[in-house]
């Protein structure tokens, strides 16, 4: 009885520092982890995203805007409230601190990775993915943390607007940003965003 009651409030003292798992967010678990964490290369990360980018995202699939064959009856699983519990969910969980970086730091930089980062490419009309993107690409609301998530998926991403296959966003302007990049600097800013964890 004793031991019960301890195992009781054990429980419960784990279970209140994270959010409940609502039902319909089990099944996302399966590729996305059950707190969101990412499994590579069945899901990509939701930890560490707003939950009103997640709910856009839940329902850019669902509109087609945004066209992947696993997310799209995904998305279809989740109607109305579901999609807000379910993005509030997935975004309670905290991801690593990064040291923020910030745009213009440096005044020259020798790294051309670093120089799309930070400062962008004037003569190209590429802003720095930081001015959107937060210091060092850790998110800000609507704009979705790069840091640490997984290369494959920022790549896949950044080829989707390529293609017109993701579209959705505000003026369209990923897309935008998106064709200006070479598949060698999308290469290299999908590992180095990757790698900032
Ligand atoms: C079978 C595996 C699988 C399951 C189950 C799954 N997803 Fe996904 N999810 C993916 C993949 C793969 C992508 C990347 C799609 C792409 O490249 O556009 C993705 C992308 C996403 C994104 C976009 C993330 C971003 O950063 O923009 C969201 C949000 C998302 N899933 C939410 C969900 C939710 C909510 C569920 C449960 C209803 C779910 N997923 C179930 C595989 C899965
Ligand atoms: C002017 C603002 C702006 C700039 C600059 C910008 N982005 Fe974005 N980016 C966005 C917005 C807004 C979204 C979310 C799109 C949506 O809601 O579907 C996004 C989404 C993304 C995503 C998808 C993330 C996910 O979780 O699915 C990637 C990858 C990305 N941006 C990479 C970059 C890179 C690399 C750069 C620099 C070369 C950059 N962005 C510069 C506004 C910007």
């Amino acid at each position: 009885m004793k031991r019960g009651l301890k195992t009781c409030a054990l429980l419960v003292l784990s279970a209140s520092s994270y959010a409940a798992m609502p039902p319909s967010a089990a099944l996302c678990g399966s590729c996305h982890g059950p707190q969101g964490q990412g499994i590579e290369p069945l899901g990509p990360r939701l930890a560490g995203l707003s939950a009103d980018y997640i709910a856009k995202q839940i329902k850019l699939f669902q509109t087609g805007k945004r066209q992947n064959a696993t997310m799209q009856p995904m998305s279809m699983t989740l109607q109305g409230d579901a999609v807000y519990a379910v993005a509030d969910y997935f975004s309670s969980f905290d991801v690593p601190i990064v040291t923020p970086h910030l745009r213009g730091e440096k005044a020259v930089y020798e790294n051309p990775t670093e120089q799309l980062v930070y400062q962008g490419d004037w003569q190209r009309v590429i802003p720095a993915c930081v001015t959107c993107h937060g210091p060092s690409g850790l998110g800000v609301g609507e704009f979705p943390r790069l840091a640490g998530q997984q290369a494959s998926y920022i790549k896949n991403q950044l080829i989707a607007w390529q293609k017109d296959s993701r579209s959705g966003d505000q003026d369209g302007v990923m897309g935008t940003i998106a064709d200006k990049l070479t598949s060698a600097e999308i290469d290299a800013l999908s590992k180095y965003f990757a790698e900032l964890k």
